[in-house]
């Protein structure tokens, strides 16, 4: 049995407000426990989206409510929102830009709008972006003028992993995720899951990219599993929306590349762990820890997944690696494919208050 710091996911969806048939913050927290992650990071693109005070209360009314692990909560970038996200940059995980389309109505078009977030969004805490190619070479640009960090999502493609390593090289303040969907499935997934239930952006990319993304291991700050669930019958419908559940595949499928030599440990801990805390100046969370046996072998299914989507796009893999136990502040909250977190138990980690009792960091 391995012991891991409980992980940290720093890109999840999970769908509430608004759209619970396909997640909800008790489901989706339920999913990141039995896959060990006992912190995420949920993104705005809810129904409404978060971008104001009132969604945010929203949106964090249900997490009180549902979230059995510890949680923060994005607030998603307008076209008139810069001001009003400023000024709740304390409360919030991070300020979410998605310069291209993806799934929801965030997406900013006009530079000027940009701008704006940019000016008004606190120097010290993180903007992270959904941007693709183009945009991605523009955002960098952005952070580079605004002399800012700036974290740059599920990067996919080769092109886009050489520019993020050259944004790097530059001195420029940007970091990167990778998904474990980018780095274990490929375009030829298409054949097999067919278009619909491969769809996800950006896009499941060409064996040369993803070759790419383990080539340049050293410029992937994290690995995040942009867990985007989405129910069986929407992604076989004619107008498929994009995305997976991942949440409970990701550490078995990166503890199977470790068992292939083609990472260590070390490589999940930063990438899972150390960074995301980081880069989000997250607190630490006492007692915490994740028991893991590495050499349980087994095969992915869409039995017993805590999603409510119930299906994964790894269904029929062989991997190494099962989560025994979870220690959340010292509570079992999960055993044996056993949820045990009381519903609401989970922590938000932006609230101010508790800053406020606990001075070093720790909750
Ligand atoms: O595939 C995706 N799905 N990519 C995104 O950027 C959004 C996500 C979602 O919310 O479904
Ligand atoms: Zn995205
Ligand atoms: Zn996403």
């Amino acid at each position: 049995m391995i012991k891991l710091p409980g992980l940290i996911d720093p890109h999840v969806h999970l769908r509430e407000p608004g759209d619970t048939h396909k997640e909800d913050w008790r489901t989706g927290t339920r999913a990141a426990l039995a896959g060990g992650f006992t912190i995420v990071l949920a993104m705005p693109n809810t129904r409404p989206p978060v971008t104001d005070a009132e969604t945010l209360s929203l949106a964090l009314k249900a997490a009180g409510e549902g979230a059995c692990c510890d949680y923060a909560q994005f607030i998603g970038a307008g076209a008139e929102n810069a001001a009003a996200a400023g000024q709740l940059s304390r409360q919030a995980a991070g300020l979410k830009l998605y310069l291209d389309q993806t799934y929801g109505p965030l997406r900013l078009d006009a530079l000027a709008d940009w701008q704006a977030h940019f000016a008004a969004w606190p120097k010290h805490l993180p903007i992270s972006v959904h941007a693709e190619g183009r945009s991605l070479a523009a955002a960098i640009l952005f952070a580079g003028w605004f002399d800012r960090p700036l974290h740059l999502c599920h990067i996919s493609t080769r092109d886009d992993i050489l520019l993020v390593r050259q944004a790097k090289e530059h001195g420029l303040k940007v970091t990167c995720e990778v998904t474990p969907h980018h780095l274990f499935l490929d375009s030829a997934s298409l054949d097999h899951l067919g278009a619909g239930m491969a769809s996800v952006k950006p896009p499941l990319a060409s064996p040369a990219d993803v070759q790419a993304l383990w080539d340049n291991l050293d410029v992937i700050d994290c690995f995040a599993t942009d867990h985007a669930p989405h129910t069986l019958a929407e992604k076989q419908s004619p107008t498929p929306p994009p995305g997976f559940p991942g949440l409970e595949t990701a550490l078995p499928l990166l503890l199977t590349a470790v068992r292939e030599g083609r990472l260590t440990l070390d490589d999940i801990i930063l990438r899972c762990y150390t960074n995301p805390q980081r880069i989000y100046r997250l607190p630490v969370q006492t007692s915490t820890w994740i028991e893991v046996d590495p050499d349980a072998r087994w095969e992915i299914t869409p039995d017993h997944l805590q999603t409510r989507c119930a299906w994964t796009p790894f269904a029929g893999r062989q991997v190494f690696g099962r989560v025994r136990r979870v220690v959340l502040r010292r509570q079992v909250v999960f055993e044996d494919g056993v949820v045990l977190a009381p519903t609401g138990s989970g922590r938000n980690l932006r609230l101010e208050s508790r800053r406020k009792f606990l001075p070093n960091g720790q909750i």
